[in-house]
């Protein structure tokens, strides 16, 4: 594995590929790597002649600053793991190397960013969006990989694709959990172990509502979800410091990310979910139909 931090060195690496007529795989990520990072490394490694893993803590895809800072960086310990799981070139630039000059890019999505994730995260998505075409121009992958935890980020991207014309192909990955359920996160490390102890409710709560979408409606369900959440630290006598805070769960058109008032109106749906635990922001989502 080469670990390469300007662009100049990327364009040559790149340019040398492409030369030799080999196929690239791009896995985007911003560091602190878990087994769902290093799911997406082995698809790209199976699809790909090369990998590259870009480990990059993209600021301007931060809405609040303190969860930028926050953010954990492990890029001695990501390499090791890059490197162990077959990636050809590690791409881990400085933020001056990325944006020489203030962006002042903005990008639209119209109805799929303006529900769940888009309205709390003013900018958010159009921070994504400025880094993974940057990205794409740069690594000129023939396929990236991206995971389906973060369900509304994929819908951005493949819109972004289309609005660039790109026929880079998305590769959506599913979802890697721990034993117990949790949703793998960089920020999962972040939560006291008291609270890692209780985050696997987030899934528990969902698998159930999966089961319940046979005989419940959306509303009812949805209200459900928050409900079970928001009382489960009574419900279980925990201290006030182990309340999950909902933010929003939402069940929506697989597609156009819309919300759904009831199951026949779209072919596949999802439940999406952000929740605050510990002073930590997690989502998670699952499958209902389709
Ligand atoms: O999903 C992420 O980790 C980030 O949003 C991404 C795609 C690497 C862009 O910074």
């Amino acid at each position: 594995m080469i670990t390469i931090t300007t662009i100049a060195e990327l364009d040559s690496a790149i340019n040398e590929t492409k030369k030799n007529n080999k196929s690239i795989g791009l896995v985007p990520t911003m560091g602190a790597l878990h087994e769902g990072h290093l799911s997406l490394v082995n698809r790209a490694r199976k699809e790909n002649d090369v990998v590259v893993v870009s480990v990059f803590v993209n600021p301007i895809q931060f809405n609040n600053k303190e969860d930028l800072e926050k953010y954990p960086r492990t890029l001695e310990k990501d390499l090791a793991m890059l490197e162990a799981a077959g990636t050809d070139i590690a791409f881990t630039p400085s933020v001056e190397e990325m944006y020489p000059e203030p962006v002042t890019t903005v990008y639209h999505f119209g109805a799929i960013e303006q529900v769940m994730e888009g309205p709390r995260r003013p900018g958010h998505f159009s921070g994504v969006a400025v880094v993974v075409r940057r990205l794409f121009e740069l690594t000129k992958p023939d396929r990236s990989y991206f995971g389906e935890k973060d369900f509304q980020q994929i819908a951005v991207i493949r819109e972004l694709l289309r609005q660039m014309n790109s026929n880079i192909e998305m590769v959506p990955c599913p979802i890697v959990r721990a034993n117990d359920g949790l949703a793998l996160s960089s920020r999962n490390m972040r939560l006291s172990p008291e609270a890692r102890n209780i985050a696997p409710a987030i899934y528990a709560t969902l698998m159930q509502a999966v089961e319940m979408s046979q005989y419940e409606d959306v509303d009812d369900l949805k209200l459900w979800v928050l409900d079970t959440l928001a009382s489960f630290h009574e419900v279980n006598s925990l201290p006030e410091g182990l309340r999950f805070e909902p933010e929003y769960f939402e069940i929506v058109d697989d597609t156009t990310l819309q919300p759904i008032d009831n199951w026949d109106e779209a072919s596949g749906s999802v439940g999406c979910i952000a929740v605050w635990l510990d002073g930590v922001r997690l989502i998670d989502m699952v499958r209902f139909r389709g």
